[in-house]
């Protein structure tokens, strides 16, 4: 049981926030909610208070409460900003205390309580240099910035800005609270997943890599965690990491391999999603200006000499994963990225990968759908030509964990 500090500032996500607070009650914790002037527009206390919270403050100089902007930041187990708007982001990475929401967290700051942010806003506000940077500065602060997820706003325009789901905010705040995962045999089943890119060493400052930042991956893990799998989540290093997930790093092709190989043989999975950027390329030789080897052992390479990197293509790893998983049933899902804006040659590229038999599922996407707006994905099984279409990471977590649950 937990003493939670819900705050809320002006959005249409108030209501959805407003979710949080039956679901904290079912399950023993007590909640408190600051209201700021804007947000008493979308949620009113009585309803708060209905829903099931103990107490709401929206005036820093209430009669006789003038001192809970200190008290509350002692009280709260947890602090949680949900939804936060774009205004009170800024005020709170310029330390502005202009009210009770703002100066409670000012004041709570050196309280150490975990602390997360859920914005909630139109996309360009999000957007915006003064939001990204105040995102960046609260963050470097400790505090838990949540990401924001795709779809439809209350304006209605479609893009990034929507506040979390409520049950994506209640794991995000067990896994700032560190609450214990669930053990594997009390779960829908182990689940193994690759996350980020691969990294091949040129020297020991330098490497071939790519640009993925593991985001999609770490949503699905933190999803499928969420609905009850037991996650092991293998990630780059480089990689942002789910939260919920356990988490093994690799940096190279050669340690993926591994540790796909060891991961998958020693353990029990019922599926492994495999969207991991793993380069096509391993670096066979360095040579110098006389085609000669080049020595790099713990060291840096020479900037003064030319450099020929002598490349080996790397073999797939996707086909490969039922044959070293020690669960033959195990569903294989694998990621494709295309290049090309013709339909029939995408879907030949991602028949290519379903017409092998140990691969169950395919996740599409074109390199022409993904922008800082919007990422899309196609979802493919081998049981129908049809693809389910998916509007970002959440969408795409919740479709791969109805199919897993429906699959045979
Ligand atoms: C209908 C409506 C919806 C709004 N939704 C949002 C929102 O989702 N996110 C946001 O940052 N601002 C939103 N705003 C604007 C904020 O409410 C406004 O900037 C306000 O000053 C925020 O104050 P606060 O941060 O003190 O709560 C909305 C305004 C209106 C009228």
């Amino acid at each position: 049981m937990s003493n939670i500090l819900l705050l809320m500032s002006g959005s249409i996500a108030c209501e959805k926030a407003s979710g949080l607070i039956p679901v904290f009650q079912d399950r023993g914790d007590c909640v408190r909610v600051i209201l700021t002037q804007s947000a008493g527009h979308f949620v009113s206390s009585s309803k708060l208070l209905e829903l099931g919270g103990e107490a709401v403050f929206a005036d820093t100089f209430a009669l006789n409460e003038e001192m809970q902007h200190i008290d509350l930041g002692h009280w709260a187990d947890i602090i949680i900003i949900a939804p936060a708007s774009a205004n009170t982001l800024n005020k709170l990475a310029a330390g502005i205390a202009d009210d009770m929401l703002t100066t409670t967290l000012l004041a709570a700051y050196s309280l150490n309580k975990p602390t997360l942010i859920a914005p909630a806003m139109n996309s360009r506000m999000l957007a915006h240099p003064a939001t990204q940077a105040s995102m960046k500065t609260l963050q470097s602060w400790g505090y838990h910035l949540l990401e924001t997820a795709y779809g439809e706003l209350a304006c209605g325009e479609v893009g990034r800005g929507r506040l979390l789901e409520v049950e994506q905010l209640l794991a995000a705040i067990d896994a700032a609270t560190k609450k214990p995962q669930p053990r594997a045999e009390t779960t829908k089943g182990r689940l193994l997943i690759t996350v980020g890119g691969t990294r091949e060493a040129i020297d020991s400052v330098r490497y071939i890599g790519n640009r993925s930042s593991g985001k999609t991956a770490s949503m699905i893990a933190d999803h499928l965690s969420a609905a009850g799998y037991a996650v092991t989540a293998l990630c780059a290093e480089s990689a942002l990491k789910p939260v919920l997930a356990e988490v093994i790093t690799f940096v190279s092709f050669e340690d993926l391999a591994k540790q796909l190989k060891r991961q998958l043989s020693t353990e029990n999975f019922v599926a492994v999603i495999h969207p991991a950027a793993v380069s096509d390329y391993s670096i066979e030789a360095l040579l110098g200006a006389d085609n000669q080897p080049l020595c790099t052992t713990g060291g840096k390479l020479s900037s003064k000499n030319s450099l020929l990197i002598q490349l080996t293509p790397n073999p797939k790893l996707l086909g490969q994963l039922r044959g070293w998983s020690k669960n033959t049933e195990i569903k294989v899902v694998g990621f494709k990225l295309t290049d090309s804006r013709d339909v029939q040659v995408q879907r030949e590229a991602v028949g290519r990968l379903l017409s092998q038999d140990s691969i169950d599922a395919v996740v599409h996407n074109d390199l022409s759908e993904i922008t800082e707006e919007q990422h899309s994905f196609h979802f493919y099984t081998n049981a129908s030509a049809n693809a389910n279409d998916c509007n970002g990471a959440t969408e795409l977590s919740a479709g791969l964990q109805q199919w897993m649950e429906k699959a045979p």
